[in-house]
């Protein structure tokens, strides 16, 4: 038996033997960032969960990335100790609890990695560890500031260089995330499938979760389920229990979690085929393959967003949205103003993953002039996992200085139509390899 089930109904897998191929490469990373910031050893706390105030009851745990990032199965006040040459340690926290049910009893192929030393309290076993100043604490549960040395808890440059680890994807990460893609790509279809005139975005939002298989709070991020002008509020998570009288469009931007690792899927969906919107889809998921095949070692991301914006214009045009050459609506800063956020961003255990914007020496990388929500300034190395995430948009508060300025530049019909649909977005996850990249949210969706 070398699979196994991920999530428990879903029809799809990882291949577990990848895992431990992965930890020797983890192993590997935190080996030489511990002799390049002269640690000798790191301590992973996992996390714990705060109680919300003047209640009983907890914030929902969420696990201290770098912790899944060694450890596929998570729970609170564990910890991983990692010493160059020597076996990681997990002290694994297995409370004797009849409130609550317990974690699950860590399964063989990927503890079998590990030392483990369990524990029933949720503190003491930090006594276990020598606090010398030899050690790295990386965590935020409140019990390490009172445990260890200030200094000793975050320094900068290892959890830089972890950080930077974190940018290329073993395979294991790689076939995570590629189920990760899966279970969204079901999802939206299924939502694609309900599309219709008296469906709220709730009970959309209610259909995407069904079909994934996942609660809230095992979603990488609130999904986003927008109908009409709530398309145009980029990140629209206030889901209307009421259908709206009228439905002209969707934007339905949800991804999945699988083992600790985000899918971060955008699909745009017009009610009336053939209109202006519609037009418009065509022309952004036309746009946006174009984009994904640029994807390619060596490019700067930079560059592929300026690119994003140069072919939005073409296609502003085209669609007699606007009436200037798109160098003319780049210089006058009107493809801002319909497409304000950035081109994507690096994916992971994160859906907005680490150290987008360093260079491998940590020092940053400047976003382009007037692009200020790019998350990734990078050059793309074979292994990064990024999305594509082009979008046309129409926001008033953005638009009408524009409008005012430039009264000639812009076909007020079209804008007026465009206007209840409120915007479009598709975005994919993304692979670089050593040639053509790899698409894994198109893939998925071929795979349905
Ligand atoms: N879902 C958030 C984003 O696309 O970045
Ligand atoms: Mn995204
Ligand atoms: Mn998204």
């Amino acid at each position: 038996m070398n699979q196994v089930r991920a999530v428990a109904y879903a029809d799809r897998h990882v291949d577990i033997t990848l895992y431990p191929a992965h930890l020797r490469r983890l192993l590997d990373v935190a080996e030489q960032a511990l002799s390049d910031s002269g640690h000798a050893r790191i301590l992973i706390h996992s996390g714990g969960a705060s109680d919300y105030f003047l209640d009983d009851r907890q914030v929902p745990f969420k696990v201290n990335p770098h912790y899944a990032w060694f450890v596929p199965e998570h729970s609170q006040h564990c910890g991983v100790l990692i010493e160059a040459g020597q076996k990681p340690q997990l002290f694994l926290h297995q409370p004797l609890d009849f409130w609550h049910a317990a974690p699950a009893a860590p399964e063989a192929w990927w503890a079998d990695q590990f030392s483990i030393h369990p524990h029933q309290d949720t503190h003491s076993w930090l006594d276990q560890i020598n606090d010398c100043s030899d050690l790295a604490v990386i965590g935020d549960d409140p019990l390490l500031v009172q445990r260890f040395q200030t200094s000793a808890i975050n320094p900068a440059r290892l959890l830089q260089s972890l950080h930077l680890g974190r940018t290329t994807k073993t395979d294991w990460e790689i076939s995570c995330l590629r189920l990760a893609s899966q279970l969204a790509a079901g999802a939206h279809q299924a939502v694609a499938d309900a599309m219709a005139p008296g469906q709220s975005e709730f009970a959309l939002h209610l259909i995407y979760q069904r079909a994934a298989g996942q609660c809230e709070i095992e979603l990488p991020y609130g999904n986003i389920v927008a109908l009409n002008q709530h398309c145009a509020v980029l990140h629209f998570t206030a889901l209307q229990k009421a259908a709206p009288a009228q439905l002209h469009s969707l934007l339905i931007d949800a991804g999945a979690s699988a083992l600790g690792y985000a899918s971060d899927i955008t699909r745009s969906y017009s009610a009336n085929p053939g209109d202006l919107y519609a037009q418009l889809i065509a022309a952004v998921d036309e746009l946006q393959l174009q984009l994904v095949e640029q994807v390619r070692v060596g490019m700067d991301y930079r560059d592929l967003h300026v690119q994003a914006h140069r072919l939005i214009a073409a296609a502003l045009q085209q669609l007699d949205v606007v009436r200037l050459a798109p160098d003319e609506q780049l210089d006058k800063g009107i493809t801002r103003a319909f497409f304000p956020h950035g081109l994507g961003h690096y994916l992971g255990l994160q859906v907005h993953d680490v150290a987008g914007l360093v260079d491998d020496a940590g020092a940053s990388i400047a976003r382009p002039e007037n692009h200020p929500f790019l998350r990734l300034t990078r050059k793309l190395v074979a292994g990064n996992v990024l999305t594509i995430e082009p979008g046309v948009y129409i926001i008033d508060q953005l638009l009408q200085p524009l409008l005012d300025k430039y009264p000639q530049a812009f076909n007020l019909k079209a804008i007026a139509a465009l206007r209840p649909c409120g915007g479009v977005r598709i975005e994919d996850d993304v692979l670089v390899t050593s040639g053509a990249p790899v698409n894994l949210t198109r893939e998925a969706f071929a795979g349905l």
